[in-house]
């Protein structure tokens, strides 16, 4: 037994190891090291909400580059269930992807069913409307419970992710909330194969950030930090206003950084610029069911008739194994328009492609110091006006 033998040690399960640091910018390559292997930083996480990355199976995913996944906590709490999921092995036995995975809480799934949310300090009741409708209450508890059943490598706190705009008397009871919900959750949570992240909310308020930063470090001693309640609706600078200076001035040097659900690749760009290390969206394979593509020219809709006769890879600069292996933008065209199931498929592989390479790229640079001039080069792209 592994666990008998730790001796307290918990830095043997995950570390973070900073690898470089960019001399022109808050920029930094690093390494997480998990039971389930390494990931090198800054990192994309693809999202398999329900123990699926929607078109990916894990083979592909391998293929493409990733080394992390992303799970819902909810989701597989209300299908098939947690405990069916610790029966058949826990949840990497269960998808077989065996490298490491990171479980969101929930906690903003809850809150975008706004109307049927009712909170209090013990936890949050919500109407399960995605799935049959039933009301489900979680304590702190319980959802460290689930996710301790559910056996991913990092889970996160639950948490109340207000939306924008916001009024700041709102955010200010979501941050109290979030951190008395963090608390909870870190005395609640004893898997010791598994670490805990706090979330960091706090909306557009600089101060509200800060507050709720502070709390997250007087409780514990977290592992890593989650930045929630951004991409809810405000404009890049608007983010870009306290993000920058919470991550770049505040954020303790030492911890992995995970801005959440956030996938736009000029985001990720300046995210990675302001010091975060991780990111994770349903946008590279949303957008790829929706018949889109990535592309340094911009997004390229692949319904338009303009493919019809195309003959180049989807993005001719690309080299994920959609680009190079032959298929054009013309059959594409024809698949998305007959909606054949390889039409998302190949969009999928292209576009989850395109933010792990985008990040590989970027943590080359960052070892190169010269991230600065990575950015002023995304910048200058046509991409970057589009995303
Ligand atoms: N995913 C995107 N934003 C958030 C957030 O604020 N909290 C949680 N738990 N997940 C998120
Ligand atoms: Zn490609």
């Amino acid at each position: 037994d592994q666990t008998a033998t730790q001796g307290g040690d918990e830095a043997r399960w995950f570390t973070y190891d900073i690898v470089a640091e960019d001399p022109g910018t808050h920029a930094r390559a690093g390494v997480l090291h998990t039971p389930h292997g390494d990931v090198p930083t800054p990192i994309f996480m693809p999202v398999g909400t329900k123990g699926t990355v929607k078109g990916l199976l894990p083979p592909t995913l391998r293929e493409l580059g990733t080394k992390i996944l992303l799970a819902n906590t909810y989701h597989l709490s209300m299908r098939p269930g947690e405990a069916l999921v610790e029966e058949m092995g826990g949840l990497h036995e269960f998808m077989q992807w065996h490298g490491p995975i990171l479980t969101d809480s929930g906690g903003f799934q809850v809150f975008s069913h706004g109307e049927f949310t009712k909170l209090t300090d013990d936890g949050v009741t919500f109407r399960a409307v995605d799935y049959d409708g039933t009301y489900v209450s979680w304590t702190p508890e319980d959802n460290m419970r689930i996710a301790q059943s559910l056996g991913a490598d990092i889970c996160m706190q639950l948490d109340q992710c207000p939306g924008y705009p916001a009024s700041r008397s709102f955010v200010e009871r979501a941050v109290e909330l979030s951190s008395m919900w963090a608390e909870r959750c870190y005395r609640a949570h004893d898997r010791r194969d598994q670490a805990l992240f706090g979330i960091v909310q706090g909306g557009m308020h600089m101060d509200l950030r800060l507050r709720s930063l502070r709390h997250l470090e007087e409780c514990g001693d977290f592992p890593g930090y989650g930045i929630g309640g951004y991409s809810v609706g405000e404009d890049h600078q608007t983010m870009f206003e306290t993000l920058a200076p919470l991550a770049s001035e505040y954020m303790p040097r030492e911890k992995p950084r995970y801005l959440m659900g956030v996938g736009n690749p000029t985001t990720l760009v300046h995210g990675v610029e302001c010091g975060i290390d991780m990111f994770d969206c349903v946008l590279p394979t949303r957008t790829a069911r929706m018949g889109s593509a990535f592309s340094s020219e911009g997004r390229l809709n692949l319904k338009n008739a303009r493919f019809t006769h195309d003959h180049d890879p989807l993005d001719p600069g690309c080299t994920c194994p959609v680009c190079t292996g032959g298929y054009t933008r013309a059959y594409i065209h024809h698949l998305v328009r007959q909606r054949e199931m390889a039409g998302s498929i190949l969009l999928s592989m292209h576009n989850v492609y395109y933010l792990l390479d985008l990040m590989r790229r970027a943590r080359e640079a960052i070892v190169r110091g010269e991230y600065a001039s990575f950015v002023g080069e995304w910048d200058s792209l046509p991409a970057a006006r589009d995303w």
